[in-house]
């Protein structure tokens, strides 16, 4: 931690876009953003109205914005479907032909689905959905690999206003029960199996197991992708290809209120439950758009390649509804970066000419980490904008992005944003604004951002606080899926009216603002949102587990690591195979992801006098800090002297 301090201390340069990139960009200059950005702010509904009258409306709304503080409802009496601005209003022109996704399998196989091919496909889904009895409503759980029919899945339910609830192929069975039980999903689509460095990740077979303790699901409609031998239970699982026999490739898409539920995506909160957070249409749709414009710049002959699966929001936003809404050509690719070499990424940049690259910091310092000869063997020069998101991004990784994957002429925007605001809130403009490494810069058009105290009061320049968001946006969650007033509590309760997003924040004397990390109990690992409360509610799930407490240790790698503090039932005893089994049991409980990087057994945890663990002791003692702070409340001395020494 201190090392990223010290450099940013050390990385003073601005990085002004070229004159080139600035001429053709939509935003060319910072005097057109502040323009543009005040007058979004002073009213934003004029703004978003605008934005929203590019998309296609099968009814106009009758309101722009109705807000009852902290309910929002976008564009009301305004009906839209989201699968038809992605798709059918592309068909008319020259688009029509234009590759929409543009595919590559990670044992090679290589797809391109056009705007009318893909359209075709997700028709014909959406009338598989329906013969399967999924309708208007209903909520249909996506736990697919990182293959077109994700994207085919997704838009089919927009497409019939059935609400997806994508979850990422790399979550265990538990996870998937949970968000099966919690979103009262009635429908699965999975594949018999994915591709994830060179092995078979076996999700039908997560699938069935899932299904085992779940009430509810009626169907279960399976892609054949990898040919392994998986069971099928006859009435309730069906083959998609098999499927897709009965049905034609008529299916007009459905008027949609514009507050239509879109989908459900769980993310980590402070508690042990994952949150479900409701996204709805055209709000959402209407964001995805205008940012996907904006920051992106993108243009008709761009290739955009958004790394992120579809099972994080990121993949929901930038691979499927931002980009495709504005008529772009989205690379997607199956497997991991370094499959069957540390070059996989640079190699589909070169052969397939993609022009924007949008990918996390930690995957750009397992890059550096694989040495610069890798990007060497390839030609890159396609490339003319990058991205970042997911977490902060060290300066020597920003700049060793800059100058070697973007041979120095490519602004990179840092974007911050969160599952919960649907999309990018502060980022660069890239043809307008300079940058410093380290900052996601400035608010997106029609966003209040501010950094407060612990009183809502606006600290000033250089002054450490809350990230706020002060107006409603459309991209907005709605709430939290079947519980108002943890939504209400989460993020509107602390101030009244105003967004707290959980993140710890500053902004320099240019109002630049510098993220710095998370300040609730929630964990940024590999880019990655993980409660530190789920993991361990994992973790005492063990039987051998009595307490456990888990806390974030820099990484450089990953960011964050996941440290386990663990005391241990009468009977059980400390062991490094004990310590391996905790490990594994988190990924089966929650997923690879979770995996403890470092598991410390302890005779007892710090608390305070009403039994809280003092997890802010905890976090000094595994970043080798000393104990600073207020710790009179601690009960009990002794246990905080016996961590240490274990320490050392
Ligand atoms: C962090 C991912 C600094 C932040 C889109 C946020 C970032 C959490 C950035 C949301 C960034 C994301 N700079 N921090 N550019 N982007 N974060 O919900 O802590 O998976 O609250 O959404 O990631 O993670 P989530």
């Amino acid at each position: 931690m201190s090392k990223t301090i010290e450099s940013l201390l050390v990385e003073k340069r601005v990085f002004k876009p070229s004159r080139e990139f600035s001429k053709a960009a939509r935003i060319g200059s910072m005097a057109e953003y502040r323009k543009i950005y005040e007058a979004s702010i002073r009213n934003p509904e004029k703004f978003w109205a605008a934005e929203a009258s590019e998309l296609v409306w099968q009814k106009r709304w009758s309101k722009v914005l109705d807000w009852k503080a902290p309910f929002a409802k976008w564009f009301v009496g305004g009906k839209i479907n989201a699968s038809e601005n992605c798709l059918d209003r592309h068909l008319s022109g020259p688009r029509r032909n234009k590759a929409a996704l543009i595919w590559e399998g990670e044992p090679g196989e290589r797809r391109t689905l056009t705007f009318h091919q893909l359209h075709r496909e997700v028709c014909v889904f959406a009338n598989i959905l329906k013969r399967n009895g999924a309708k208007k409503g209903d909520r249909v759980l996506i736990y697919l690999p990182m293959i077109p029919e994700a994207v085919v899945a997704m838009l089919a339910c927009a497409r019939i206003g059935a609400v997806h609830t994508v979850v990422f192929a790399g979550f265990s069975s538990d996870s998937i029960r949970d968000r099966i039980q919690d979103s009262g999903a009635t429908l699965v689509v999975t594949a018999d199996g994915g591709y994830r460095r060179g092995q078979v990740v076996t999700l039908k077979q997560n699938v069935d197991q899932a299904l085992e303790g779940a009430r509810g699901v009626k169907k279960v409609i399976v892609f054949r992708r990898t040919n392994q031998d998986i069971h099928i239970k006859p009435g309730r699982d069906v083959w998609w290809h098999r499927e897709a026999e009965y049905v034609t490739a008529d299916c007009p898409a459905e008027p949609l209120d514009s507050e239509h539920p879109l989908f459900i995506l769980y993310t980590s909160g402070s508690t042990g439950k994952p949150k479900g957070i409701l996204h709805t249409t055209g709000g959402y749709l209407t964001s995805c758009y205008a940012t996907s414009k904006y920051i992106f710049d993108l243009r008709e002959e761009d290739v955009f390649w958004c790394t992120a699966d579809v099972g994080w929001v990121t993949g929901h936003s930038y691979v499927t509804y931002g980009p495709l809404a504005a008529g772009a050509t989205c690379m997607m690719y199956e497997g991991a970066p370094n499959w069957p070499q540390p070059d996989r990424f640079w190699k589909i940049i070169a052969d397939y000419g993609v022009t924007i690259l949008y990918t996390a910091p930690t995957a750009i310092r397992a890059f550096i980490k694989w040495g610069k000869e890798w990007p060497a063997k390839h030609d890159l020069s396609s490339l003319r904008l990058l991205g970042s998101v997911g977490e902060p991004i060290n300066p020597e990784a920003w700049i060793w992005y800059h100058e070697t994957i973007g041979g120095g002429r490519c602004p990179i925007v840092d974007t911050w944003w969160q599952t919960e605001t649907g999309v990018i809130m502060i980022s660069p403009f890239p043809g307008a604004t300079p940058l410093k490494p380290g900052s996601a810069t400035l608010p997106f058009f029609g966003v209040d951002a501010a950094i407060v105290d612990d009183h809502g009061r606006e600290v000033g320049a250089d002054q450490g606080g809350k990230l706020i968001i002060r107006k409603p946006w459309p991209g907005m969650l709605r709430t939290i899926y079947g519980d108002k007033a943890r939504y209400r509590k989460q993020y509107w309760g602390e101030f009244k009216g105003v967004y707290v997003a959980g993140d710890g924040a500053r902004r320099d004397k240019d109002g630049y603002f510098w993220v710095v990390g998370r300040i609730d109990d929630v964990l940024n690992v590999a880019g990655h949102r993980l409660g530190t409360a789920e993991v361990e509610s994992a973790l005492v799930s063990h039987e051998t587990v009595a307490e456990a407490a888990v806390v974030g240790r820099p990484d450089e790698l990953k960011g964050q690591a996941v440290v386990a503090f663990v005391t241990l039932r009468e009977g059980a005893k400390a062991s490094k195979e004990l310590a391996d089994k905790l490990r594994k049991h988190v990924g089966t409980v929650i997923g690879p992801i979770a995996k403890p990087d470092d598991i410390r057994f302890a005779e007892a945890l710090p608390k305070t006098r009403s039994g809280k663990i003092m997890r802010r002791l905890l976090k000094q003692i595994v970043e080798g800090a000393n104990i600073t702070g207020d710790t009179t409340t601690l009960e009990d001395f002794r246990v905080l002297a016996e961590l240490r020494s274990r320490d050392d």
